[in-house]
C-alpha cells in the first residue's frame, strides 16, 4: 500500500522551515475540532508539532480520532504571536496541511495517551494489557531510549578494554541463586528438565575456565519469586567475568565503567541528576551497625547509634530488661522531630510496630527554657531534654545519651529495644522514613558505594542448614577458612555489592576456583556427595583441569535504568513485563497448552 513518506521528523521543525512544503508521519495525538478548524497535534518518536486542518478544504476530519496513524503533507507557517506555544519545541510553528492520509485508523482508546498527568491513574495491568499503546507515551520511549544508549555505551565500554561477548544457554540445568527455577519439560524423555537459568553463573565460569579471560554478556536471567518493586521473575543482567584477578581488579573494572555509562547518559540525555563520583566503601558489619541494612542510602547522614553501654545501669524497665536479656538499644536522630505533638509521635511508634518493633520509645532535644528550673537538666553542650521516657533516666545517663546520639537541639531521639538483627530491621527503615520526612533523600543525587567484606553463609533456622549469603561458588576469605569446620558464620568472603541510594544494583565475587574447596563449601551447605555430582559434577570436573583463580559482577541492568529515570517500579523500565502475579496480560501468558503438547511430553495433572 503506497503512502507519502516522512520528509521532516514533527519534532525537528522551527521557524526556520517556514514556507517548505513537508511531508510528516505519525499518530494524531490531540485532536481539538473547533467547527471551523481543526487542531491536530501530530506526534512520532521525535516530538509533537500542530497540524492546522480546513474542513473546506479537506473531506472526513470527523474521522480523525486520536492515535490514528497519518501521513499529511502540508506548508510550515510561522505562528501569530499570540498562538505560540513556548511549552513545545515545536511551538512557534504550524503545519498548514494540505492533503492528508489515515494509515492505520484508530478504535477508541482503553486509556488515554496523550494526558500524562491522568497515567497514574489508570490501572497499571490496563496499561500492560496495551503495553503497545503505553509505550507510545514519550515518557516511555525515553525510558527505553536511555536503556538502549545504557546498553550501547556498556559495549562500547567493554569492548575498549577487551572484553569478549558471549551468549550461553537458556534452555540449561539449574543455576542457583536463592530462587526457584522454571522448569521446561524435555520431550525426548519425559520425566527430565531443564531449568532456565537464574543466572549464567555457571557458564562464566566455565568460560573462565575455557581461556576466555574477559567475559561479558547482556543476559536475560530468569528467577520464579514473587515480583516486587524492583524485582521482575524475568530482568537483565551486565554479566562479566575476569581471569587472574583480585577483588580490587574487579571493583575498578565496574566503578570505572559505571561512571562513565552514568555520567555519558546524564550528558546524552541531559538528565535531572549530579555526575556520579567516586564510590564510598562500607564493609557489611559496618553497613548493618550505621545503617540497619546491606543497602544504606549515603545521601544522607542519620548513622544508627548504640546506647547499650550509655544506660547499662538503667533502671527504665523496657532498657533494663533487654539489656539482661541479651539485647541491644538502638536508636535513630529525627532532626526537627521535637516539635512533633504527642500524636504525631504515636505514630511514628506505630510505623515501628508495623514493621515488628515491640515499641518506640524517645526523647525531645531542646535549649533549655528561659524559666527551666535552677536544677533542670543541661548537658555540658547547652542541651535539655523533654516528654517521652527523658524521666527515667538520671543527669548523668542523660548526659551519655546525647553524646552517643550526637543529638543536636530540635531532634527527637528514636530508640528500639531488642536483639541485634530486630532493632536494625526497624531502624532501617525508620531511618528511611525520617529521610523522606526530612527530604534528605535528594533526587537529583546517585549515592553509589560498595558494600565489602559479606560473611560467606548465614544460618538458616527454617531448613536448619547453612545457605550462602550469595551463591554457593563464592571464595571464602583465605584468613578465614580456619572457621570452616568450627564457625563457618564467621567466615567472610571475597564478595561485594554495589548500592546506590538505598537499591543493590550489582552483585558479584571473586570464586572459588579448586574442586577441594568448592566440594568443602557444598558439602557444609548441606549437599552431600552424591547430589553434588549430580548437581554440580561438571564444575568440579572443570576446576581439575587447570582453572585460572577468576571473579566477577553483575549490575541489574533494569535497576540502573529505573535509579536514572526516576522510577521506582521496575516495570516502568521494561518494554514488556509482567504483572505481580507474574502474569503477562498482554499476551495472556501463562496459559493452556493443547492435548497433543500434554501427551507429547508426557504431562498429566495430577489431581
Ligand atoms: P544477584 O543474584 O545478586 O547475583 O544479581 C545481581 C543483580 O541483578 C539484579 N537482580 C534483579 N533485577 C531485577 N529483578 C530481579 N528479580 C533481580 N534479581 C537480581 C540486581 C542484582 O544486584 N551471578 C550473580 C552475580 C555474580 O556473582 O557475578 C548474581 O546473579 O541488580
Ligand atoms: P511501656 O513500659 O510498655 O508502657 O513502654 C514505655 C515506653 O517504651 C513506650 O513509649 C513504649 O513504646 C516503649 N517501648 C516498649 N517496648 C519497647 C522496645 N522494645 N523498644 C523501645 N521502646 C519500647
Amino acid at each position: 500500500m503506497g503512502f507519502v513518506q516522512r520528509t521532516r521528523a514533527c519534532g525537528e521543525l522551527r521557524a526556520a522551515h517556514a514556507g517548505q512544503q513537508v511531508s510528516l508521519n505519525g499518530w494524531a495525538h490531540k485532536v481539538r475540532d473547533l467547527g471551523g478548524v481543526v487542531f491536530i497535534d501530530l506526534r512520532d518518536r521525535t516530538g509533537l508539532v500542530q497540524l492546522t486542518l480546513d474542513p473546506a478544504n479537506l473531506p472526513n476530519l470527523n474521522n480523525l480520532r486520536s492515535e490514528t496513524c497519518l501521513s499529511i503533507t502540508g506548508e510550515v507557517r510561522v505562528r501569530a504571536e499570540e498562538t505560540k506555544n513556548p511549552k513545545m519545541a515545536t511551538g512557534d510553528v504550524e503545519i498548514i496541511v494540505t492533503s492528508y492520509s489515515i494509515l492505520g485508523p484508530s478504535k477508541p482508546l482503553p486509556f488515554p495517551i496523550s494526558d500524562e498527568d491522568q497515567m497514574s491513574s489508570v490501572n497499571e495491568e490496563l496499561r500492560i494489557k496495551h503495553r503497545y499503546l503505553d509505550l507510545r507515551r514519550p515518557v516511555m520511549y525515553r525510558r527505553m531510549a536511555v536503556r538502549a544508549a545504557a546498553l550501547r555505551r556498556i559495549r562500547a565500554g567493554l569492548d575498549k578494554q577487551g572484553f569478549l561477548e558471549v551468549e550461553t544457554p537458556i534452555i540449561t540445568k539449574s543455576t542457583p541463586e536463592g530462587a526457584r527455577d522454571y522448569l521446561v519439560p524435555y520431550r525426548l524423555e519425559p520425566g527430565l528438565w531443564y531449568a532456565l537459568p537464574q543466572s549464567p553463573q555457571q557458564y562464566k565460569q566455565l568460560l573462565m575456565v575455557a581461556g576466555i579471560e574477559r567475559y561479558y554478556q547482556i543476559a536475560k536471567c530468569f528467577r520464579d519469586e514473587s515480583s516486587r518493586a524492583d524485582r521482575q521473575p524475568e530482568f537483565t543482567q551486565l554479566d562479566l567475568e575476569m581471569s587472574f584477578v583480585t577483588q580490587e581488579d574487579i571493583l575498578k573494572v565496574a566503578e570505572g565503567l559505571m561512571i562513565e555509562v552514568i555520567n555519558g547518559l546524564i550528558d546524552e540525555f541531559d538528565l535531572d541528576k549530579d555526575k556520579v563520583e567516586p564510590f564510598e566503601r562500607i564493609t557489611y558489619d559496618e553497613a548493618m551497625y550505621f545503617y540497619g541494612c546491606d543497602k544504606p542510602d549515603l545521601r544522607f547522614g542519620l548513622r544508627l547509634f548504640d546506647l547499650t553501654q550509655a544506660v547499662a545501669g538503667t533502671e527504665f524497665g523496657v532498657f533494663k530488661s533487654t539489656i539482661e536479656s541479651g539485647g541491644v538499644i538502638r536508636g535513630v536522630r529525627y532532626p526537627g522531630g521535637a516539635k512533633l505533638s504527642r500524636k504525631e509521635v504515636g505514630i511514628v511508634e506505630e510505623f515501628c510496630k508495623e514493621l515488628g518493633a515491640k515499641g518506640m520509645a524517645s526523647i525531645a532535644v531542646e535549649t533549655p527554657a528561659a524559666d527551666a528550673a535552677a536544677d533542670a537538666f543541661v548537658s555540658t553542650k547547652g542541651l535539655t531534654v523533654r516528654g517521652g521516657i527523658a524521666k527515667f533516666f538520671t543527669h548523668a545517663e542523660l548526659e551519655a545519651i546525647l553524646a552517643t546520639a550526637e543529638a543536636e537541639a530540635g531532634d527527637l531521639l528514636c530508640f528500639i529495644a531488642d536483639n541485634y538483627a530486630a532493632s536494625n530491621s526497624v531502624l532501617y527503615r525508620l531511618r528511611l522514613e525520617i529521610g523522606n520526612r526530612c527530604e534528605l533523600r535528594n533526587p537529583r543525587s546517585l549515592k553509589y558505594c560498595w558494600v565489602l567484606d559479606f560473611p560467606l553463609v548465614e544460618w538458616d533456622a527454617d531448613s536448619g542448614t547453612w545457605s550462602p549469603s550469595h551463591h554457593p561458588f563464592t571464595m571464602p576469605k583465605e584468613e578465614d577458612l580456619i572457621y570452616l569446620d568450627t564457625d563457618p558464620g564467621r567466615i567472610r568472603a571475597d564478595c561485594y555489592d554495589m548500592v546506590v541510594n538505598g537499591m543493590e544494583c550489582a552483585s558479584g565475587s571473586i570464586r572459588i576456583h579448586r574442586s577441594d574447596i568448592q566440594s568443602r563449601i557444598f558439602t557444609l551447605l548441606g549437599i552431600d556427595e552424591k547430589t553434588q555430582q549430580e548437581r554440580f559434577g561438571h564444575i568440579l570436573e572443570a576446576f581439575a583441569y587447570g582453572a585460572p583463580p577468576h571473579g566477577g559482577i553483575a549490575p541489574g541492568i533494569d535497576r540502573l535504568v529505573m535509579s536514572l529515570t526516576d522510577t521506582d517500579n521496575i516495570r516502568e523500565v521494561i518494554a514488556f513485563p509482567k504483572t505481580g502475579s507474574g502474569y503477562d496480560p498482554m499476551m495472556d501468558a501463562p496459559s493452556t497448552i493443547d492435548a497433543q503438547q500434554w501427551a507429547e511430553l508426557g504431562l498429566r495433572l495430577s489431581k
